[in-house]
């Protein structure tokens, strides 16, 4: 990277297209869904390198398990071998490992090895790496407006992220791969100002170089707030 560039503390990132990519050189889905996998091992070194404190990218929504079981349960089974692979290269890195999403219908022995590792790589990490899985914006919501229930604390915009799954900083900017352009229910409360950066490249090819871009992009934005910026 150029020096002078504004890093964005979070990126969130739409990890879509790897099945167009799978479909585009003849193989099943799920072979694109293994090659998005280690696209995304590049892309947590990359951030990390340049200093992105925060990493939140979508796995799995509240909508896939609309998908055929035999998807659905690959994409289980691959996010468990992700845990196992990754554990080394994230604790080199110090790189923080946590997941959002709802834990209903994910398996128990999956759940034990997201805790696990979570909690192994709790202390002395530079990077977070949020992966949102099972995860949808609104049911996110709705279950923050479950736990406000239960408090007695006056709920505020400032004070609201610490329901959601985890409190972390508002992403300032979100990547969407294979050139679609909605949101999918991703982080429908933490966007509210985000930069959105649309590329057509599929996932699984996704590489350093296109994250840099994106990055270059978020800088030739102007981001006003709501606000002006030529103050009379
Ligand atoms: C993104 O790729 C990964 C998941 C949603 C799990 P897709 O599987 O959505 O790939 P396309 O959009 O069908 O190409
Ligand atoms: C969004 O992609 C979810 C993930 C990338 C995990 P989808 O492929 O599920 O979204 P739609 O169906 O194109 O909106
Ligand atoms: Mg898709």
């Amino acid at each position: 990277m150029e020096k002078n560039i504004n890093i964005p503390k979070h990126i969130g990132i739409i990890m879509d297209g790897n099945g167009r990519w799978a479909k585009s050189k003849n193989r099943p889905r799920v072979f694109g869904h293994k090659a998005g996998a280690t696209a995304l091992r590049k892309i947590v070194e990359h951030c990390r390198r340049i200093g992105v404190e925060y990493l939140t990218v979508y796995a799995f929504s509240t909508e896939n398990w609309k998908r055929s079981q035999e998807e659905v349960n690959a994409l289980m089974t691959l996010f468990k071998t992700y845990i196992n692979s990754e554990r080394k290269m994230l604790l080199d890195n110090n790189v923080r490992f946590m997941v959002s999403g709802r834990k209903e219908g994910v398996s128990e022995s999956l759940l034990k090895a997201i805790e696990k590792l979570q909690e192994e790589t709790s202390k002395d990490y530079k990077m977070t790496l949020n992966i949102a899985f099972n995860y949808g914006g609104r049911a996110e919501i709705i279950d923050a407006i479950k736990k406000i229930k239960d408090s007695q604390e006056e709920v505020t915009e400032e004070n609201f992220s610490k329901y959601l799954y985890n409190d972390l900083p508002d992403p300032e900017l979100i990547i969407r791969t294979s050139g679609e352009f909605r949101i999918s229910n991703f982080l429908l409360w933490q966007i509210a100002y985000s930069e959105f950066y649309i590329t057509d490249t599929y996932w699984p090819d996704f590489d350093e170089k296109e994250l840099e871009k994106a990055i270059y992009s978020y800088n030739k934005r102007e981001r006003r707030f709501g606000g002006r910026l030529d103050a009379e």
